[in-house]
Parts: structure tokens; sequence; C-alpha cells
């Protein structure tokens, strides 16, 4: 399994508070089946504007030494949208502040609590026209997404991809977001699980109980993609795959 969103950097957002909890935090993941983590941290939001790209392939790479060659650390960010970010995404891939999953031409954005269907259409349509492929985060925690199947089906019509986030499907969040992320699931509107695990015990690491429950509901098939076949398709920077 690859986790495509963590927030495992240490001290640039409300993640991991150190680098012994970063290390911690791998070990978590590595032990719950999971071979690769992309570190996302918070960026363009608030105080974690994290726009210091070189800043945080240092930490990364840090935190790959202190972890070992047995668990593979990659470096992006969870973008939060705002009306400035398209500029930004055009200075890719020497400059600008935003950082793609593991270099890859795969977006995480983060939108706004505020946001509006016509800007998120706007947004997904020019990073499509522009070879960028947008991956929304925790559409479950999005009010004006979430139980709004519909809408979420016309960004993913646009081309967007979304990733719920593993408790919100395990019920850790409540009934609400599951019962959300249990509508897109049989919607087919769901393309990544990923942990978003912020520390070692509030919202950690872990991908195996969602996959469980996916397979045991959807499929082994299904649950795969999910956390296996989709994920590796981005951190190699392919199309994903087929399904049939
Ligand atoms: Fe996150």
């Amino acid at each position: 399994m690859i986790d495509l969103h963590c927030h495992i950097l240490p001290g640039v957002d409300d993640g991991a508070r150190s680098f012994a909890e970063a290390v911690a935090m791998c070990r978590l993941a590595a032990d719950d089946g999971c071979e690769a983590m992309v570190a996302t941290p918070h960026q363009r939001r608030g105080e974690w504007w994290n726009a210091d790209r070189r800043q945080l392939a240092a930490l990364a790479d840090q935190l790959q030494t202190q972890v070992g060659p047995g668990f593979r650390i990659l470096l992006g960010g969870e973008i939060h949208v705002d009306s400035e970010l398209l500029d930004e995404v055009e200075k890719l891939p020497a400059g600008g502040g935003v950082l793609p999953l593991a270099g890859s031409r795969y977006l995480l954005i983060e939108f706004d609590s505020l946001g509006t269907e016509a800007e998120a259409v706007h947004l997904v349509h020019e990073l499509m026209v522009t070879g960028w492929r947008p991956i929304v985060a925790h559409p479950e925690f999005i009010p004006w997404l979430a139980a709004d199947l519909e809408r979420v089906a016309r960004l993913v019509a646009l081309g967007a991809l979304t990733q719920v986030t593993a408790m919100s499907v395990t019920c850790d969040f409540g009934r609400r977001p599951q019962n959300d992320c249990f509508a897109l699931l049989d919607a087919g509107l769901v393309h990544f699980v990923a942990s978003d695990s912020h520390g070692v015990r509030r919202r950690p690491p872990g991908l195996k109980r969602a996959y469980s429950l996916i397979a045991g509901r959807w499929g082994e098939d299904v649950a795969r993609r999910l956390v296996a076949d989709n994920p590796r398709a981005v951190v190699t920077d392919r199309p994903l795959p087929e399904t049939v």
C-alpha cells in the first residue's frame, strides 16, 4: 500500500512535531503494510504557507535517512485552493511554491470550506487543459461537496479524482463522514484512500482497517485499487489503471 496524504514532515504544520514522532509514524505505517508515504504538508493555508520547496525537500531527505531504506518517503503538498493558485501552478516545475505529488502531474488540492462549485469547475478545467490532474482531498469534509454526490460527479466528469480519508471510512469521525464516503464508494466516485495522518495518537497512519472494510463491502479489487494500484500510478506519474 502507498499512502498519498500524510503530515509527517516535522514542525511545518499541525502534523508531526519532531523527527522522533515522524519516524514513529513511518514505523506505524510500515507495520500496517505501507511501503511508502507521500509527505503532504499543508500549503497555502493560513499560518502554514510552506512555499519553500527546498526546505521541505531537505526535511523529507532527513526523515528518509532516519527511517532507513526499507520505507520510502516521497514529497508533495496538500495545496489549499485560493484565487491565485492557478498562477502559482503555472510557475511549475521550475518555480513557484507548490509541490505536486512525488514530482508527478498529480496535485492534491484542498478546497476551501467556503468555496463554490463554479470556482471548483473553473480550477479543475484549467488544471486539466494544462496537463495537471487534481486530486480532491477528503470531499467528505468539504461542506459544499460532502453529501452532494452530483456535485462530486460533475467534478469527476471534468477529470478530477477524489481521495477519502481512511478513518472516515472506518467511522472514527462518526456516522456522517462515513455515510458520505459510503455513498461516494457506491457511486464509484472514489479513487484513493489515504490516512491524512497527523501524529502517532491523534489521527495515526494506517490504511489496513479501511482496506478490509472496503474489501468486505465492495470487493478486494476495489479495495486494492484505492490503496495500492491507483496510488502507485500517481507516484510513478502514470495514468490510473483502467477499470473493467
Ligand atoms: Fe491533510
